[in-house]
């Protein structure tokens, strides 16, 4: 496996590949990586003959007082995964390198709408610099098909939203959620939790899965996300929301909606922020 932090030895890489008609996937990822992220390689390696990955901490898309100082960076783990999840090439970028005028002074991208919601309420800002820095990779990279986790669904549906509206030849591939055996989906951010939190962890995909059965058992949803908030309260969460969206656009459903749906939820323990979704 490559490793390059320049974009025009990335650009020079693939372009090799290109001219003998490879395929590419890529993977972006802020590293860290577990094997939630593996699977991720795993599902680009079935989409195309080469797999880019890229890991950048991305400083546009974490708020002043959020957790990009701590974010836990371990490179040479992460660069040894790649290579043996079958990846090709990994790009690290410097910070200069992704934003030459500064973070602070970039072309911003913007998606409106979905990204004032949920997790874009609780986090502003946090989807314009995702957009931002993703649009930038997709310019270098220049992939077939990009492949995102589901976890972070409402990302999703934000990149979903930037490929359309740009007209960006790329496939968005999703990526099912890999999760602990006590349900708790993995994540980075799960090492920042105390045993006594991490105990409690699980009742966040406990909660899915009990609005998911009051869904079926024809629970209205405002009483299935009033119930849901203060089962999180209960658990010892402060949560942010818990609802039930449409999934192909995250709209708010009907009340009479019962098809196509998901429920989201995201909750802090103690200074650690999770988020989880199940599909209804
Ligand atoms: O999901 C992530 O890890 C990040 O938001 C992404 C897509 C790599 C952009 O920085």
């Amino acid at each position: 496996m490559r490793s390059v932090d320049r974009i025009d030895a990335l650009r020079a890489q693939v372009a090799r590949w290109r001219q003998v008609g490879d395929r590419i996937a890529f993977v972006p990822t802020m590293g860290n990586l577990h094997a939630g992220h593996y699977s991720l390689i795993a599902l680009a390696r079935e989409q195309a003959d080469r797999v880019v990955a890229s890991i950048f901490v991305n400083p546009t898309q974490f708020g002043p007082n959020e957790d990009f100082a701590r974010y836990p960076r371990t490179p040479e783990a992460d660069e040894a995964g790649l290579a043996e999840a079958g990846c090709d090439l990994v790009f690290r970028p410097t910070v200069e390198e992704m934003y030459p005028f500064g973070a602070d002074r970039c072309v911003t991208v913007r998606v409106p709408g979905l990204t004032d919601e949920l997790d874009g309420a609780a986090r502003p800002g946090h989807f314009d610099g995702v957009a931002t820095v993703v649009l930038r990779l997709f310019n270098m990279v220049q992939p077939d098909s990009a492949v995102f986790g589901r976890k972070d669904f409402q990302q999703l549906r934000v990149i979903d939203y930037l490929v359309r509206e740009l007209s960006l030849p790329i496939a968005i591939v999703p990526a099912p959620i890999c999760r602990d055996a006590d349900g708790l989906a993995l994540s980075s951010r799960n090492q920042y939790l105390s045993p006594a939190e991490r105990a409690i962890a699980s009742e966040l995909h406990h909660t899915l899965l009990a609005m998911q059965a009051a869904l079926r058992d024809g629970t209205p949803l405002v009483k299935i996300e009033t119930d849901a908030m203060d089962r999180l309260n209960r658990c010892g969460f402060q949560p942010d929301y818990a609802q039930i969206r449409r999934i192909h656009d995250l709209a708010r459903p009907a009340a009479a909606e019962r098809v196509g749906l998901i429920a989201l939820v995201a909750a802090r323990l103690g200074s650690t922020r999770l988020i989880d979704n199940l599909e209804m």
